[in-house]
């Protein structure tokens, strides 16, 4: 059974109930065949919820969506054209599974210039990280391995690595990411591997800081747990200094972080060209040693073969000669403007028994209603009364949790929008307040 995807906006949501009125899916021979693996698999009523968003008169911060209007529509044009002209048959062709060569000697030498020092050897093109991510299950995780995760982390790993019947171990953020003092007692549980997302994690938006990234890869290292980096936001940073990402860190302390030395780091890294140049080309791609990446291969082979060949040379195109680099500053002030829009809107309109998360860079922040708030509950009254849309945080706690708790996105809405949404969404916040609690800023 297909899981809706609640990172898309939740009008994009597959569902088992799309193209059907009403009323529950109709019993087939197949219903009675899904694998055992997938009944932790369903579908929940806050999807179901979350599909009213696509009503023209519903502002939505639930997406993660990047701003369309900022995708390079003419440069993809532009580089269509060539790519078609010029190497056709070969775009057009099946390819190797580990990526088009260029593309990725691309990206090696933009991982080199925010420290990540490895040979095109060490890529593998995916189809979006969220291919790397379930390749990584698919390749790691047995019935009843513990993953350890940050608490919140992010849905989509989950809904991956759920899949492989994984079980989690967790480890709660706060304003400096993972709380690298409560990260020893669960690294005695013997995790598979860490799941970190050290920049602007999705959904709490927060930044793991330069101390604990130490400590974290100390602790993992001297417990012999692996770990997975996925940063699809570290090049949105909008405030503050670049920090040195874990796999680099990885390398350092095993004496190895020059270009000339083979990469055996125990970090496999994820990023992805979805936020920086545009989702629909579905380009990512990860970083590990050969002799993992040569294991990942034969898993995406059983997946897809290989990631679009086309999607790969036209991103190739679009990326080279600086175009990337330029593109990305201007989605950092765009993106800029819009988080602070948001931040001053939740200065205006929120109550202060409210708190939130001040990211420095990403897509989403992270929103902590007072004591006795069911932010699925308050999603209902948003909706129905105010036609504003988020998502409630407990999906994103893989233990249970967080019932108090909601991510906003502020890439997608331009800050005019982003201001009434906040207001709207104070406004039922406000009223759900016992007046005698309640004293408006
Ligand atoms: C933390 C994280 N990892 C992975 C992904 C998947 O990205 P992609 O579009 O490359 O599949 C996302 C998408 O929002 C994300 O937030």
């Amino acid at each position: 059974m297909p899981i809706p995807a609640l990172e898309l906006e939740a009008s994009k949501a597959v569902s088992p109930l799309n193209g059907r009125k009403s009323g529950a899916a109709a019993p087939t021979l197949w219903s009675e065949r899904f694998a055992q693996r997938t009944q932790r698999m369903t579908s929940s009523a806050i999807r179901e919820l979350l599909k009213l968003t696509e009503k023209p008169d519903v502002i939505s911060f639930a997406g993660g969506l990047p701003a369309p209007e900022l995708f390079p529509c003419a440069e993809v044009e532009r580089a269509t054209e060539k790519v078609l002209r010029g190497q056709g048959q070969t775009a057009l062709q099946y390819a190797p599974t580990e990526g088009y060569l260029p593309l990725r000697e691309l990206l090696v030498r933009q991982m080199a210039r925010y420290g990540i020092r490895v040979k095109p050897a060490n890529v593998m093109i995916t189809s979006g990280s969220q291919q790397g991510l379930d390749l990584v299950g698919k390749l790691f995780v047995n019935a009843g391995d513990h993953i350890l995760t940050e608490s919140p982390t992010y849905l989509g790993a989950l809904q991956a690595w759920s899949a492989y019947q994984a079980d989690y171990l967790t480890v709660p953020v706060d304003d400096d990411g993972l709380d690298v003092e409560k990260l020893e007692a669960q690294l005695r549980g013997g995790p598979k591997f860490l799941y970190i997302l050290p920049n602007f994690q999705n959904p709490a938006g927060v930044t793991l800081s330069l101390e604990r990234r130490r400590r974290l890869v100390e602790l993992a290292n001297h417990y012999g747990a692996p770990i997975v980096e996925d940063d699809p936001y570290g090049q949105l940073r909008y405030e503050g200094e670049h920090l040195p990402p874990l796999v680099q860190i990885d390398a350092e302390l095993h004496g190895c972080a020059q270009q000339d030395c083979e990469f055996t780091g125990d970090v496999l890294y994820l990023s992805t060209l979805s936020k920086t140049l545009a989702p629909g080309l579905r380009i990512a791609w990860v970083v590990a040693p050969e002799a993992v990446i040569s294991r990942l291969v034969q898993m995406k082979q059983g997946a897809d073969l290989h990631t679009s060949t086309f999607c790969q040379m036209v991103a190739y195109e679009v990326a080279r000669d600086g175009f990337l680099d330029r593109h990305v500053r201007k989605i950092r002030e765009v993106y800029g403007e819009r988080r602070n829009a948001m931040l001053g809107a939740l200065e205006r309109h929120f109550p202060h028994e409210v708190r939130w998360t001040k990211p420095h860079g990403g897509l989403f922040l992270w929103i902590t209603l007072p004591s006795g708030f069911d932010s699925s509950e308050l999603l209902k009254e948003a909706l129905d009364k105010e036609r504003v849309a988020f998502v409630p945080g407990a999906s994103f706690f893989p233990r249970g949790g967080g019932e108090r708790t909601l991510r906003l996105n502020f890439s997608y809405a331009g800050p005019e929008v982003i201001d009434e949404g906040v207001r709207r969404l104070g406004d039922v916040i406000k009223r759900k307040l016992a007046p005698s609690l309640y004293s408006q800023r």
